[in-house]
C-alpha cells in the first residue's frame, strides 16, 4: 500500500507565555492509500487545527507533514494553491460553495481552473453528479437546494479531480440525521469502490462509525484508536461512544 500522508510529531501552538494553547501537541499518523480514517474529539480538542496543517491552510509550529513523500512545509507559497487543487479534496461543515455559481459550475471549478477542455469537464461533472445522486439539481444554485444536496455538491467538488486525499472537517455538522447518513454512506462507497483515501474529523460518534479506523484526540494528543474490522456501523458506533464517555467529551 502506498503511503499517502505522513504526519510526524506535529505541533500547532497558538499564543505564547501564559496564554499558550497547545492545540496540536505531538501528533503522528501514517495514512495509506485506501484508508478511511476518522479523528474524533470534543470541541476544542484540536481537530480543525490538525486538519488545517495537513491541508496547508495553516502552518505547524513544529513537526512535518509529507504528502506522497513531499514535505508540504517546503512548498513555495505561490505554488500552494495549485498543490492543493491537484492533490487534495475538501469538504467543510458549512459546505463553502460559491453562491454565484450553479451546482454544475461549483463541482467543475477546479477542472476549469486547471484548464481542462469544456467537454471533458462536462462529462466528468455529469458522472460525478450521477454517482452522488444530484444530477437533477446541476443547473440550480446552492441556495435553491437542500443542505444535504449542498454537501453532496461539495463532495462532488472534492472528488472531481481524483485527489490523492479527501479531507473533511465536521462534514455532517450542519446536516440532519438523514442527510448525514446519506453523506457518510457516499464517502463509504467512494472509499470501498474507488479506493478513495479519506480523513474525516468529527465530534459525532455516528459520523465516525462509518470509518475503518478511528483515532481519538484529547487536548491535542492522540490517546486511543479503534478499528471497525467486521463490525457493522451500529456496533462500531456503540464502541466509539463508550470511548467518548471514557474521555469525558461531549
Ligand atoms: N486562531 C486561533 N488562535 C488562538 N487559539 C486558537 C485558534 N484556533 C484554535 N484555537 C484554540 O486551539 C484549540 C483547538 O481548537 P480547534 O483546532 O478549533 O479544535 P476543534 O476543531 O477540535 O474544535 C482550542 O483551545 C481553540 O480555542
Ligand atoms: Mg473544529
Amino acid at each position: 500500500m502506498e503511503k499517502i500522508l505522513e504526519i510526524i510529531d506535529l505541533e500547532k501552538y497558538y499564543g505564547s507565555g501564559t496564554v499558550l494553547t497547545k492545540a496540536v501537541d505531538g501528533v503522528s499518523l501514517d495514512v495509506y492509500s485506501g484508508d478511511f480514517i476518522g479523528i474524533m474529539g470534543a470541541s476544542g480538542s484540536g481537530k480543525t487545527s490538525l486538519l488545517n496543517c495537513v491541508s496547508t491552510i495553516d502552518s505547524p509550529t513544529g513537526g512535518k507533514v509529507l504528502l506522497k513523500g513531499e514535505d508540504i512545509g517546503r512548498i513555495e507559497n505561490k505554488k500552494l494553491a495549485e498543490f492543493r487543487r491537484k492533490n487534495l479534496g475538501f469538504i467543510f461543515q458549512e459546505f463553502n460553495l460559491l453562491d454565484t455559481l450553479t451546482v454544475e459550475e461549483n463541482i467543475g471549478l477546479s477542472m476549469v481552473i486547471n484548464r481542462n477542455e469544456k467537454e471533458k469537464v462536462h462529462d466528468r461533472v455529469n458522472s460525478v453528479a450521477e454517482r452522488l445522486g444530484i444530477s437533477d439539481v446541476l443547473k440550480k444554485f446552492p441556495y435553491e437546494i437542500s443542505g444535504g444536496q449542498r454537501q453532496r455538491c461539495a463532495c462532488g467538488r472534492a472528488i472531481i479531480h481524483n485527489p490523492s486525499l479527501i479531507l473533511a472537517d465536521e462534514p455532517t455538522g450542519a446536516l440532519d440525521s438523514h442527510s448525514s447518513r446519506k453523506l457518510m454512506e457516499t464517502l463509504e462507497d467512494l472509499n470501498r469502490n474507488d479506493s478513495s483515501t479519506i480523513l474525516v474529523v468529527t465530534h459525532d460518534a455516528k459520523t465516525a462509525s462509518y470509518c475503518k479506523r478511528v483515532l481519538f484526540l484529547k487536548d491535542g494528543e492522540i490517546f486511543n484508536e479503534v478499528f471497525r474490522g467486521d463490525k457493522n456501523q451500529m456496533e462500531f458506533q456503540l464502541e466509539i461512544m463508550d470511548i467518548v464517555a471514557l474521555l469525558g467529551g461531549d
